[in-house]
Formats: C-alpha cells, sequence, structure tokens
C-alpha cells in the first residue's frame, strides 16, 4: 500500500521546490479582486502537487485553491492551498507555504505544511502527534496573554466589509505582549503548533488554509475552535487556534468585542 503521508511530503517538496526557485524571477500578476491577487507560480505549484497527489492515488478526490476541482465518492478528499501567502510571494517577502490535507468522511486524518525557505516541513497524522522535520513538536506552555505572542490576518474584502478584524486586532493587541501579521495562515497556525506563536485567530479563511493546519496544531497539543470557543468547522467563518491555555482568555476578549461593537 502506498502511504499517503510520504507522497503528501514528496508533492509539498516538489511545490515549494518550484516556488523557492523561482522567488526573484518575473512573474504575471492577474487579480482576483482589487488586492487578491494570484502569480503563474500558485497555478505551476498546484499542477505539481495534484500530479503527484493523483498518480498515486488516481481515485481520490482533490479540491486545491486554483483550478482543481475532482469531487468523487471514494471518502477521501485531498484540501490543497498550493501557495499560501501568494501577495508575500508576489513582492519577494519570503514567508508562504504549501498546504495539504486528507480529508476521510469529513474529518481532517493527515497535513503537511511546508516553508521552502526555511526548509521546514510540518506534519501530522490523525493520533500520532505533530512534528517538524524528524521532531516532534508541542504548543507553548504560557498562560498569561500578556506574555503572548499571537498572530493574525486580514480578509481580502477588508476595504467593503466591516467584518474585517480591526476591532479584534486593537482589543488583542492591548491584551497581548505583541501582534504578528505575517501573510500565510497555514505557517501561523503551525508557528501555534510548535511554540512561536501561543494564539492565533482569523475570520473568513477557507477549507484550504486551515485543513492540514488545524489538525497540525492539535496533534501538538492546541485547540482549535471557532471565536466563541466552539466546535471548529473548516467550512466556517472562523478560527482561533492556542496552545489552549490562554484560548477562554482570547475567545472572552473577542466576546467582549462583539458586546461592544455598534449594531
Ligand atoms: C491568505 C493567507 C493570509 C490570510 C489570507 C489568506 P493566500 O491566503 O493565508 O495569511 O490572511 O486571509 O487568504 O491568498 O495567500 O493563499
Ligand atoms: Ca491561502
Ligand atoms: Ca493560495
Amino acid at each position: 500500500m502506498i502511504d499517503t503521508m510520504a507522497v503528501a511530503q514528496n508533492a509539498a517538496r516538489k511545490a515549494g521546490t518550484i516556488l523557492r526557485d523561482n522567488i526573484q524571477g518575473k512573474r504575471t500578476i492577474s487579480y482576483k479582486g482589487d488586492i487578491n491577487l494570484v502569480t503563474e507560480m500558485d497555478t505551476r505549484s498546484e499542477r505539481a502537487i495534484v500530479d503527484t497527489l493523483h498518480s498515486a492515488f488516481p481515485g481520490h478526490g482533490i479540491i486545491a485553491e486554483e483550478e482543481t476541482n475532482i469531487r468523487n465518492d471514494s471518502g477521501f478528499t485531498w484540501i490543497i492551498d498550493p501557495l499560501d501567502g501568494t501577495t508575500n510571494y508576489a513582492h519577494g517577502y519570503p514567508c508562504f507555504s504549501v498546504s495539504i490535507a486528507l480529508e476521510q468522511e469529513g474529518g481532517v486524518i493527515l497535513g503537511v505544511v511546508y516553508d521552502p525557505m526555511r526548509d521546514e516541513l510540518f506534519s501530522a497524522r490523525k493520533g500520532t502527534g505533530a512534528y517538524l522535520n524528524e521532531n516532534r513538536i508541542s504548543v507553548s506552555g504560557a498562560d498569561d496573554l500578556i506574555r503572548s505572542l499571537l498572530a493574525t490576518g486580514f480578509p481580502y474584502d477588508r476595504k467593503v466589509s466591516e467584518k474585517n478584524n480591526l476591532d479584534y486586532f486593537h482589543d488583542l493587541l492591548m491584551a497581548s505582549q505583541e501582534v504578528r501579521r505575517d501573510g500565510s495562515a497555514a505557517l501561523d497556525l503551525c508557528y501555534v503548533a510548535s511554540g512561536r506563536f501561543d494564539g492565533f485567530w482569523e475570520l473568513k479563511l477557507k477549507p484550504w488554509d486551515v485543513a492540514a493546519g488545524s489538525l497540525i496544531v492539535t496533534e501538538a497539543g492546541g485547540n482549535v475552535s471557532d471565536l466563541s470557543g466552539n466546535l471548529f468547522n473548516m467550512h466556517g467563518e472562523e478560527i482561533l487556534a492556542t496552545n489552549g491555555k490562554i484560548h477562554s482568555k482570547m475567545a472572552a476578549i473577542m466576546q467582549n468585542t462583539r458586546k461592544h461593537a455598534s449594531p
């Protein structure tokens, strides 16, 4: 039997290498919205991943951000972000990743996130812990919000939607040690899993942004939920991922933010 983890890691490394080798080059950029861009490298990366997965598992479904939507009743679906952090990539800012998850009957059973610039491969298989390259990782032990390093991101529709995360950002920036906005949600989640960040939240992410990273966080001992602390749904609008110790504190601050938001 072919090992799903080995194939997923191989696909992530292949795609990541293509991205890394071309980061300096000139590229064609097109826009999905006024600030939401896509480069031809998103598509090249996706093709490398889909080809690798499809030749190993021709019967599996595959959903990827740019152009792949193979749905079937095999019970297995790969969920892929071929380039998470595409704005960073387009500017040559070396913070981006490749994210690959495998869903079985509605639950994520495997996740791989690869940062080709640092050669860091985060991975987890359900029930067997989380890893950075060969080493087991776990979330931080921080339990005080004022000593916690948090991360977030802002949705592409922030100029036209009031649900733009600015209120939460203000309140959590004041309550924590610092808040970073690095531009790759999949990597933000892996940084929570490895204890570099203590917590992360974001709105309006897509399943391919969070499928792999959310499993990596829970397998590293962290918590993943919606912003109120309820059951996480990768098809929903919200994610709060923490080391577990600051989870209810962050959720309480966000609840307070909502209470004071103008109607
Ligand atoms: C984006 C990144 C970013 C997050 C955005 C995502 P993309 O994904 O994950 O960190 O703030 O909301 O859409 O567009 O670079 O694949
Ligand atoms: Ca993404
Ligand atoms: Ca992407």
